[in-house]
């Protein structure tokens, strides 16, 4: 069977995530047989090199033997066992390795089996927390403008992608949103901190006007991945941290998409030194293989559920795969990939090079910005580069530099006019200047008319 036959049985019956199915009467879908590093393949044997890490979520490539050979050995002893009641080896190891890694303070972790259903998690255990301790008014989320959190209706109504949001309003709750410290609006000449300071004020009139009611305010730390990887200082966070414990609000820290050395370091939170009172993580968690989630919160969060039962304090959340233990298997061989591999300091390297290949993308007439953060580089296309004005969305400008992609073998997804670089940390130097050219490519001919 070659591409366009499964391309035809899929279209009869898959319905494709975050797709007007109607654009594949054009745009081709294209169906992978294999895996391996960067690279995916089609069933003709083209090959696509893996620039988005597959939606953020790989870290060491595809068809990684060391985390085959895991799930493997899992699959053999057992490959899933409810949580509640059971327990097995993986969780219990990967919830001690989670514990030691992540900022102090973090000392117990409750799983879901994927980003949105940890928000979800985050978002309750916050207002039940606040229930059990006396404080039932708590019942309001504070949230920054252009964040991303999920799509379910809960992680929906936090987040502020009006493309994804608008058409659900009616269904979400009513949440406090604040105006967000992404540094393209900074004025020229200011430094992204300053100009992180002086947006904090919002959140500091919001927290005075709303802490009474609010149980906490959530973020994704240092990139709003969803938002056009739009990025801000970690001092941010810092102020951010210390305002949510002067108003008494807890800080939820959605690194769903920056955990696990996106940013450059292990988690983004440890560039502003902070520790949040939960911290969300997925995505890279199983090195991008399985779904599967993690919530990590305080002791003193734990204490405020841990009563006899008829208290009726316990949280009662529950997912059928929580902590599945082939997910765990495939964490802990990619926690053992970071311990054994020097991968920060690689990526260091790698970091470097990303913005030394796109250095003179600032001076193309329709760049108005290359951001980095570590392993994460944005390039902004704006129609007018003066006045920043952007290319009107109906446009679909990015697309055309998706088109190119595919064509030259590469697997750039842009988001809106931008076009972003967050690969597999197993990308070569080579293949990161490899990367450039096709996106500078792209980037010419879909700003050519
Ligand atoms: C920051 C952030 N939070 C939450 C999510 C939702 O995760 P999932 O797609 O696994 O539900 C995403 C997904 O992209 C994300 O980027």
């Amino acid at each position: 069977m070659n591409n366009q036959q499964w391309t035809q049985r899929d279209l009869g019956v898959v319905w494709h995530p975050c797709t007007q199915m109607k654009d594949h009467e054009q745009l081709p879908l294209i169906p992978i047989r294999r895996g391996e590093g960067i690279w995916l393949e089609d069933f003709e044997g083209r090959r696509y090199l893996d620039a988005i890490s597959s939606w953020w979520v790989n870290l060491f490539g595809h068809a990684n033997p060391r985390i085959n050979a895991a799930i493997g050995k899992q699959l053999n002893e057992i490959e899933h066992v409810l949580l509640a009641g059971f327990s097995h080896e993986a969780v219990i190891r990967l919830s001690e390795q989670l514990v030691e890694i992540t900022p102090p303070g973090l000392s117990r972790c409750f799983y879901a089996d994927n980003g949105s259903s940890a928000i979800e998690v985050a978002l309750k255990m916050s207002f039940h927390y606040w229930r059990n301790v006396g404080k039932p008014r708590k019942t309001r989320f504070i949230s920054l403008t252009n964040s991303y959190h999920g799509e379910t209706l809960g992680a929906l109504a936090v987040g502020d992608v009006a493309l994804y949001k608008e058409t659900y309003c009616p269904l979400l709750m009513d949440v406090i949103t604040v105006p967000s410290p992404d540094c393209f609006s900074r004025e020229k000449g200011e430094s992204e901190a300053d100009y992180c300071r002086r947006q904090f004020v919002h959140m500091e009139r919001a927290l005075e006007r709303y802490a009474e009611e609010t149980c906490a305010v959530i973020v994704e730390p240092l990139v709003q991945c969803a938002g056009n990887m739009r990025m801000y200082d970690p001092v941010y966070l810092s102020l951010l941290r210390e305002a949510c414990d002067r108003f008494g609000v807890h800080l939820i820290a959605d690194e769903i998409a920056v955990g696990f050395g996106r940013t450059g370091t292990f988690f983004a939170c440890e560039q502003a030194e902070i520790t949040p009172d939960f911290l969300c993580l997925s995505k890279g968690l199983t090195g991008g293989y399985l779904p599967l989630a993690v919530v990590l919160t305080t002791e003193p969060v734990y204490q405020a559920f841990y009563d006899d039962y008829s208290t009726l304090r316990a949280f009662l959340h529950s997912h059928s795969f929580t902590a599945n233990p082939v997910g765990c298997s495939a964490a802990l061989a990619t926690l053992d990939i970071f311990k054994e591999d020097r991968v920060l300091e690689n990526n260091r390297l790698l970091a470097k090079k990303m913005q030394e290949v796109t250095d003179h993308f600032v001076d193309h007439p329709h760049v108005a910005e290359v951001r980095q953060h570590g392993m994460i580089l944005a390039i902004e296309m704006v129609k007018d580069k003066a006045s920043r004005e952007p290319y009107p969305w109906q446009e679909r400008r990015g697309l055309r530099v998706y088109q190119h992609g595919l064509q030259k073998g590469m697997l750039l997804r842009p988001l809106g006019n931008v076009v972003y670089f967050m690969p597999p940390y197993v990308i070569t130097p080579e293949q990161i200047t490899d990367l450039a050219e096709v996106a500078w490519e792209g980037i010419g001919l879909a700003t050519r008319d």
